[in-house]
This record gives structure tokens, sequence and C-alpha cells, in this order.
């Protein structure tokens, strides 16, 4: 998928707050060996790696695009890779993810298979978006099932593969971890209008749309805008954001 790493960077104050959330809940040891699963430009995972020290940190990402960003991060003890956060391999002490499995499927399978990865006493850490149910995304999903767009795209629709608090407690739980935190969060952001949401979304969840809607993008995006201002007319406009973040240990 086409990341656009400019077009992402554009609300980074905004996308750090549960950054720094998803930080507090890392235990902060010496000499570990940690992986950023989805590490995108790289400024945040590098912001993990000066958090623990002497630590062996990698930020894993399946985009080249994000990862010629996240290069420049790159130093003693923080390196950066092109790879599949669904096929872990390694063994880990600490993994860690802000912000990127809402793109790899089947969570109920997933979280084990990460956890799986864990050394004994190694912890997971992780952040997911749950606002697939905002405005902005109903409209986008109702967008590309209109025509022209819905023949297009082929019938394509992303659905996320969010699950809830309850069951992310439960898997964890299931796998036998240790101190289950999950909890999910509203961030409170204030933007300009409703055009600043979709500048938002295209920097994340209309990437997947406009790598199949090629030379129609602007046309689907337009569409978006103005439903967008019928149903968000205010400005300044506020943009609720809810978080799913979560956090366990292996038993030592
Ligand atoms: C919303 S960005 C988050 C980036 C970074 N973690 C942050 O907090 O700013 C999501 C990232 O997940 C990456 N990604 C999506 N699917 C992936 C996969 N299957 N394996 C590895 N990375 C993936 C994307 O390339 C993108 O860089």
């Amino acid at each position: 998928m086409p990341w656009n790493p400019d077009q992402y960077h554009k609300f980074q104050s905004e996308r750090a707050a549960p950054f720094y959330d998803l930080l507090a809940l890392v235990d902060v040891h010496e000499n570990l060996k940690v992986v950023d699963l989805g590490c995108g430009p790289g400024e945040l995972t590098r912001q993990l790696a000066d958090r623990l020290p002497q630590s062996d940190v990698t930020g894993l990402d399946s985009s080249p695009e994000m990862l010629e960003k996240a290069a420049s991060f790159a130093r003693v003890g923080l390196v950066f890779q092109l790879g599949d956060q669904a096929r872990l391999s390694g063994a880990w002490d600490v993994i860690f993810s802000n912000a990127a499995l809402q793109w790899s499927e089947n969570h109920t399978e997933l979280i084990p298979s990460l956890f799986s990865r864990l050394k004994p006493g190694g912890q997971i850490a992780v952040q997911v978006p749950s606002n697939h149910n905002h405005i902005s995304h109903q409209i986008y999903r109702e967008t590309a099932d209109e025509e022209p767009f819905k023949s297009i795209l082929q019938g394509f629709q992303r659905i996320a593969p969010v699950l809830t608090i309850d069951q992310y407690a439960q898997i964890l739980f299931t796998c036998g971890a240790e101190e289950i935190v999950v909890f999910e969060k509203v961030y409170s952001h204030v933007l300009k209008d409703s055009g600043a949401i979709v500048e938002w979304i295209s920097g994340t969840a209309l990437v997947p749309y406009f790598e199949r809607l090629g030379q129609h993008k602007e046309r689907f995006l337009q569409a978006i805008h103005e439903k967008m201002h019928t149903a968000l007319p205010d400005s300044p406009v506020f943009y609720p954001f809810r978080r799913i973040l979560f956090s366990a240990r292996k038993p030592a």
C-alpha cells in the first residue's frame, strides 16, 4: 500500500498524544530487545529507543516510503527493517505498536501470535484506533458504495479489524498474560474545519481507497469533502478520536 509520509505527518502532534500514553505503559529496563511494529516515519520509534537504555530496538514497517523517512532516526541500538508485522519472527522483550495493528486482519489470531513471540517476562504494548464509527468513516464508506466509485473500486471496502476492549482483555487472558491493562480513551482534537478531518483520514484510512482509485482519487475526495462539510459545518470543528490501548506481560 503506497503510504505518503508527508500526508501522514500533517497531524503529528495530535497523533503523538496516544503514543505518549502507550509509552507510559512500557516498563523501563536496560538491555531489552524491542520491536516497534508499523514504525512509520521513525521519529516516535526513536523516542521509544531513547526511553529504554542500552536496548536494541528494531522499527519494522512494510512501507519502503515510510522506511526511507525513518532511516534518518537510526542510531547505534536502533535499526529499521522492511517486514510484515503479522509475520513477526524472533523472540522479544517488548513488542510495541502504535497505530499500526489495525492494518493487519484477524486480531483474534494476530494477538496470540504476537504474544507467542515474547520472551518469558516480556511485555506487549499496543494502541489501535477505534473510531471506525465516526461520521467521517461512515461518509467515506457510503461514498465508496456509490457510483461511479463502487464500480471503480470493484466493491472494495476496508472494514477495520479492531475488536472491543473486552475482547482484547479476554484474548490476553486466554494467552496466559499477566498484568493485563486494557482501556479506551477519547482524544479531543479541535481542527480547523471538516476539511481538516478529510486531510487527516487522507493520511490513513483513505490510503487503500486511493491505491485503487488511481485518477479518480480527486473526485472521490471532492465527494467526501462535500458530505463532510454538510455533516460537520462548524469551524473550528471538534474531532473526538477513540483509541484502544493495551499492555500485558508474559509470565517469567
Ligand atoms: C498510521 S501509521 C503509524 C506509524 C507509527 N507507528 C506512528 O505512530 O506514527 C501505520 C504504519 O503501519 C504500517 N503498516 C501497515 N501494515 C503493515 C504491516 N502488515 N506490516 C508492517 N507495517 C505495516 C504502515 O506502513 C504505516 O507506516
